[in-house]
């Protein structure tokens, strides 16, 4: 139940479209011919800006790996009184707020965002509980350079409410998924899932909390694999290398 995507997998377990350490992963791609689109060059690094709207706890996670760390070009929130913003600023890291109400419409507001991220230096974007939904013109700018995390096993409990629906809908099991983002919210290419069991007496507290427990494991693990070029995008599939 408790699948960690960091370990080979043995085959024939039904686990397709998760990660195999140098093989790639499963899954049924049926007859379409797919481009492999990698990120950035072979293992070429990059640098991120991490968006946070919030208490910044899995950017604190992110700030505590070494091998990521030294990536982190910026901290930007849409909030200035984000604890997230001080969690940075603790750690020495650049940090910038793009207030939304500063803006007349979402569009404006991701094309400041998209500035300020280039001029950052950063190439990449790591979302780290930030509550905005990006334009599509922001999406396609860093097209297979934006990272999510949500607190759900997608394609389940997709949008901002994703703990209390796994509540209310009964399932005994829920979890974590980081994934690449594209325009619709939630839908993006999945590179790593964590499942977390629901007790039958978890409040929506309780259980985000020990979902956030496997945030903060595997959040930096994708993210030390995306700085260092080692995901690539083949369609939907998400490869390892
Ligand atoms: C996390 O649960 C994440 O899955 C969701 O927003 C929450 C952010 O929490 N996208 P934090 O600000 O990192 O503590």
């Amino acid at each position: 139940m408790f699948f960690d995507p960091f370990l080979p997998l043995r085959g024939g377990n039904g686990l397709e479209g998760v990660h195999r350490p140098g093989h790639g992963i499963g899954g049924n791609l049926g007859s379409r011919t797919y481009t492999p689109r990698r990120i950035g060059r072979r293992r070429s690094q990059i640098d991120i800006a991490v968006l946070a709207s919030g208490s910044g706890t899995n950017l604190q996670a992110l700030i505590e790996a070494p091998e990521v760390r030294p990536h982190i070009r910026v901290v930007v929130s849409d909030r200035p009184e984000a604890p997230a913003l001080g969690r940075a600023r603790a750690a020495g890291i650049e940090t910038a707020v793009v207030p939304w109400s500063d803006h007349p419409d979402r569009a404006s507001f991701s094309v400041a965002l998209a500035d300020l991220v280039e001029e950052a230096g950063a190439k990449g974007v790591v979302l780290a509980g930030f509550m905005r939904v990006l334009s599509a013109d922001f999406v396609e700018r860093f097209s297979g350079r934006i990272l999510n995390i949500h607190p759900s096993l997608l394609p389940a409990f997709p949008g901002a409410r994703a703990v209390e629906g796994a509540i209310g809908h009964g399932v005994k099991v829920t979890g974590v998924t980081v994934h690449f983002v594209e325009e619709a919210v939630d839908t993006g290419p999945i590179v790593a899932q964590r499942a977390v069991e629901v007790l039958p007496d978890d409040t929506v507290d309780t259980l985000h909390r020990r979902i956030q427990v496997e945030e903060h494991r595997l959040y930096p693990r994708v993210v030390a694999a995306f700085v260092t070029g080692a995901l690539t995008l083949e369609g939907r599939r998400v490869v390892w290398s």
